[in-house]
């Protein structure tokens, strides 16, 4: 499973990057609103420093407008990938889009049908919503495990990325089932670098270190 980050937030994206296991970038409406940017300039700094997938969502809900948008995207960069939601308009989009080579994540995804619709129109990747699943008392987990196997059996290539995800065994147990890559926001690479045992393990070498005779 590979690592994007989840996030518009360019100095989150150069730390990441710096870490050198970053694949990818996913932003959203949501997220590029709180920057308070132009979209497109954010674009054009998040593509000059990420090499991999660069998700960048269309906002129009009628396929002609989400056509428009998209095509405006995809001229920023050569790895944008247009962000389409889970609808029949959006569904449109995806398969025009296809058609003309362009890169597809469809968002919003929380069921198997939906998922495999979706790859069939042609969408590159699928983004189940994990955290949101568990937000309604269902398991996110389990989106995930169905859709790698549908996926798997009928020989679909689709890149599965588990999206909203919250915390670190939301990320172990994406990888057990067969997501391709988790969209993740920057405080889980924080928190899944840590563990208790290595902290310790680096205060004893240094404390022997320093108290050899
Ligand atoms: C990524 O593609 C999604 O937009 C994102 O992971 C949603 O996360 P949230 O449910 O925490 O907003």
């Amino acid at each position: 499973m590979k690592f994007f980050i989840d996030s518009a937030n360019i100095s989150e994206i150069k730390e990441a990057n710096e870490l050198g296991i970053l694949a990818g970038v996913t932003t959203n409406p949501s997220l590029v609103a709180k920057e308070g940017v132009s979209f497109h300039d954010r674009l054009r700094e998040i593509t000059s420093e990420v090499d991999g997938s660069v998700s960048a969502e269309v906002i129009s809900l009628d396929v002609e407008g989400m056509l428009k948008e998209a095509k405006e995207l995809a001229a920023i960069a050569p790895n944008i990938t247009v962000k389409v939601p889970m609808t029949l308009e959006g569904m449109k989009a995806v398969k025009a889009l296809s058609d003309l080579n362009v890169k597809t994540n469809v968002t919003l995804v929380f069921s198997a049908n939906q998922a495999l619709m979706a790859a069939r129109a042609g969408a590159s990747y699928v983004s189940p919503f994990l955290g949101r699943l568990d937000d309604i008392g269902h398991n996110g987990v389990d989106l995930i495990a169905q859709i790698s196997e549908i996926f798997d059996r009928h020989a679909i290539d689709t890149e599965i990325i588990a999206a909203s995800v919250r915390h670190p065994v939301h990320l172990t147990e994406s990888a057990l089932n067969g997501a391709h890559i988790a969209t993740v926001p920057f405080k889980l690479f924080e928190q899944i670098v840590k563990h208790p045992l290595t902290d310790q393990g680096i205060e004893k070498f240094l404390n022997d270190w320093n108290n050899q005779k």
